[in-house]
């Protein structure tokens, strides 16, 4: 299999067998090798097939196993979810650095997916609520096992609709945060196939421009902030210039762009200070 996938050009080759393998014949790695000469047994040996097919197709191997790690925590993923991704970790970082350990606090994530974002953050803040929504409720159900495999169930609420639109009038966080779908619609058929083929197109069409959801978001976020509440948007990295407009134009305040580890901008942050 390994040489079968080198050979399709598949450029983690070795890694990407060894983890179907383990998953599989449910083995861990040493295992795996200790066991190398024994008959394989057909129930694996069938599922180990059906996977290397998948590959070979095209699909990541985190598709095929179903789960991602992400703030070191393991999140369940389906279709309707995109993949965590690991840039996505400074907004986890944000969020942290604006909620102070021991307070009551509520945050909103707009457009959850398998809820990564809120869910690594409740594990850190254990007076936090969190109301995330998406507009997928595959998505919605996938971040709910989420939370209840990370223990914070009690403290995350899902709401299914567009945006703000699934919100009480008036309803008010004190953090709001969104890794919201930020690729031109041209740019989409020009990913790699692991991802045009794989990841679904809702999570990742941003519009003509990349910017649609960012024109809602940056419209809508300050009815729904308290005073000196934090906006926390992940955006592309060439996009930090026009976000940060539309928060200005939008009265946010104190906007700031941070860049991941990579050194591209990665996460735009911005205040809805009260007004005196
Ligand atoms: C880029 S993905 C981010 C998923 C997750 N927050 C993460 O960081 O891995 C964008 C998410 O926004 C959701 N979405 C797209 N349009 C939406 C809308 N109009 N209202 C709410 N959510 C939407 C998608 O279903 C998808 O889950």
């Amino acid at each position: 299999v390994r040489d079968l996938f080198r050979r399709a050009g598949i450029d983690t080759a070795e890694l990407d067998a060894r983890l179907l393998a383990e998953a599989a014949f449910g083995l861990e790695r040493l295992e795996l090798v200790n066991r190398e000469r024994e008959p394989a047994p057909a129930e694996g040996l069938k599922q180990f097939e059906a996977y290397a097919r998948r590959r070979l197709e095209g699909e990541p191997v985190v598709r095929i196993l179903g789960e991602q790690e992400f703030w070191g925590l393991k999140f369940r993923l389906n279709a309707a979810t995109l993949v965590p991704r690991p840039d996505t970790e400074l907004l986890v970082e944000r969020a942290l650095a604006v909620l102070p350990p021991a307070a009551t606090r509520r945050m909103l994530d707009l457009g959850t997916g398998t809820g990564c974002i809120p869910i690594s953050i409740l594990t850190e803040r254990p007076r936090l609520g969190a109301v995330a929504v998406d507009l997928v409720s595959e998505a919605l159900e996938m971040a709910r096992f989420n939370a209840e495999r990370h223990r914070v169930a009690s403290r995350f609420d899902t709401r299914h609709g567009s945006w703000f639109t699934p919100l009480e009038e008036g309803e008010r966080f004190d953090l709001a945060t969104s890794n919201p779908p930020y690729i031109d619609t041209a740019e989409i058929e020009t990913l790699m196939v692991e991802v045009r083929n794989h990841d679904p197109h809702l999570a990742l069409d941003g519009g003509a421009d990349g910017l649609d959801a960012y024109r809602i978001i940056a419209a809508g976020a300050r009815d729904h902030l308290k005073a000196d509440g934090v906006l926390l948007l992940e955006i592309g990295f060439t996009q930090a210039k026009a976000v940060s407009r539309l928060l200005a134009a939008n009265g946010f305040t104190a906007i700031q762009t941070w860049r991941d580890l990579g050194g591209r901008d990665r996460v735009v942050s911005a205040l809805n200070a009260v007004s005196t």
